[in-house]
């Protein structure tokens, strides 16, 4: 880590680069060099592009782990906790009249966001999850078989690795099968509200375009779940709807918007960033075939298939916090209301944490990603996430002789949520 206060300015290309969402369709070429260059030569830097506001961009592992675990000063309730250009923040605030987007917990700052995630945090424990093992799996089979017995040639991403996270999610909450599609469109076009296959259609462009589509499609998920949780109150099952909807705070029931901010957040964060770990791993098989062959002869290696996906996708490409009052931090001076993106995936590539960073390796230990985030916002649903990428690999591996690419992967064009967008191959079943 440099000890010293570089020149704060990040220069515009560079910044460009990590901010905007185009870039990250290329990520391995435009975006990780960015990030590589800014860890050896302004590790904590001052991005001050066109149409944004004034941003840090936090880079080094330790400089992350700091900064969330000092929310007092970090705050994740000041502005909507993802990057937005400042035509965006104008219309999430006006739209709003000045209050926050979502009652969601990344939106919350303690002791408010303590209160609500300790609603579900039992629920989430890995005990509690266990116990959904055997109905998790059977969704694994079932995807499982749909592709070694299909076409030899498909798209990963969407003849497989999406479907599948979203059905557990949604088996959590104990949604019924007939809503997936129209949850896993909703999704979709909510975190891919930048990039043209996923987009709404129904949004015009231009100025703070992504801004609109989000708020438009937020009120979609507002309309289903409001059904959802009229039910569960009349009628609780142990699924995790009836534990949001019958929850209570302080001797109350929470209000609507929060119960709907939970199911969205969960609905959301649960399973399009599981899929898009699923479907590197299986993009680095493809690239990697040794690492498939060690893992088909040692089961033993699945947990760290997994972690290693994990790292090496980075779903989540960042969060972000908002500085409460004028700090110091690595030797800048940071102003009240100024931006920090905490960027995981140039965290969890950082030179000084992990040896051949930009090598795929399963085995690799140990493996301290922060794919899913530190301190008291880290992921709710990492043990979920867990468990369910060990159980599809554990049903797939067996099954999987050989993946071999069929043609060039593209990537989702978003700088929260991205991954494979599509992944063409040609399965070999064993
Ligand atoms: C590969 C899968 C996943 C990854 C990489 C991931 C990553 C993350 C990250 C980076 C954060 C922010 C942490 C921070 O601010 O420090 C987060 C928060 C969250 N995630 Fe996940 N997540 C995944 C799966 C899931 C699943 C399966 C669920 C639900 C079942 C879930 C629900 C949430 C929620 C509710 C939050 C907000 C927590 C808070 O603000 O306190 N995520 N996740």
């Amino acid at each position: 880590m440099t000890d010293l206060p570089t020149s704060a300015r990040v220069p515009d290309d560079i910044a460009r680069a990590v901010m905007l969402p185009g870039p990250y369709a290329d990520e391995e070429h435009i975006t990780y060099p960015a990030l590589a260059w800014l860890r050896r030569n302004q590790p904590f830097g001052l991005a001050e592009i066109e149409g944004f506001d004034r941003t840090w961009l936090a880079t080094k592992h330790a400089d992350i782990l700091e900064i969330e675990k000092t929310p007092q000063v970090f705050s994740s309730a000041l502005a909507d906790p993802f990057l937005l250009d400042k035509a965006g923040r104008e219309y999430m605030r006006t739209t709003n009249d000045g209050r926050r987007t979502q009652d969601t917990l990344a939106y919350m700052d303690a002791p408010e966001h303590t209160k609500i995630k300790n609603v579900t945090t039992a629920w989430f424990m890995p005990a509690n999850v266990r116990k959904r093992e055997e109905a998790i799996r059977q969704l694994a089979k079932d995807a499982v078989d749909r592709l070694i017995t299909g076409e030899p040639t498909v798209d990963i991403v969407k003849d497989f690795a999406l479907y599948y996270p979203l059905r557990v999610i949604m088996s959590l909450f104990g949604v019924p099968p007939e809503d997936e599609p129209r949850m896993l469109h909703l999704t979709q076009s909510l975190f891919g509200t930048t990039d043209e296959d996923t987009k709404r259609d129904d949004v015009e462009g231009g100025e703070g375009a992504s801004a609109r589509a989000w708020k438009a499609t937020l009120q979609d998920f507002f309309d289903y779940f409001n059904v959802l949780s009229a039910d569960r109150r009349q009628s609780p099952t142990d699924d995790l709807a009836s534990i949001i909807a019958n929850a209570k705070v302080d001797g109350e029931y929470l209000p609507e918007s929060f119960v709907n901010g939970y199911y969205v957040a969960i609905a959301t964060a649960g399973h399009d960033t599981t899929s898009s770990t699923i479907s590197g791993a299986i993009e680095q098989f493809c690239r990697n075939p040794e690492q498939l062959d060690a893992v088909r002869a040692d089961p033993g290696l699945v947990p760290g298939v997994v972690e290693e996906a994990l790292r090496w996708v980075s779903p989540v490409k960042h969060f972000l916090r908002v500085v409460k009052e004028d700090t110091e931090f690595r030797g800048q001076t940071l102003l009240e209301g100024d931006g920090v993106m905490l960027l995981y995936p140039s965290a969890d590539r950082d030179e000084e944490v992990f040896e051949n960073p930009d090598t795929f390796d399963i085995t690799r230990k140990p493996n301290k990603h922060i794919a899913f985030g530190y301190g008291p916002h880290q992921c709710i649903g990492q043990h979920v996430a867990r468990l369910e990428m060990r159980i599809l690999l554990e049903e797939l591996i067996p099954r999987l002789a050989k993946v071999e690419l069929t043609g060039e992967p593209q990537y989702v064009a978003a700088n929260f949520l991205s991954g494979p967008k599509t992944l063409p191959v040609r399965i070999t079943p064993a």
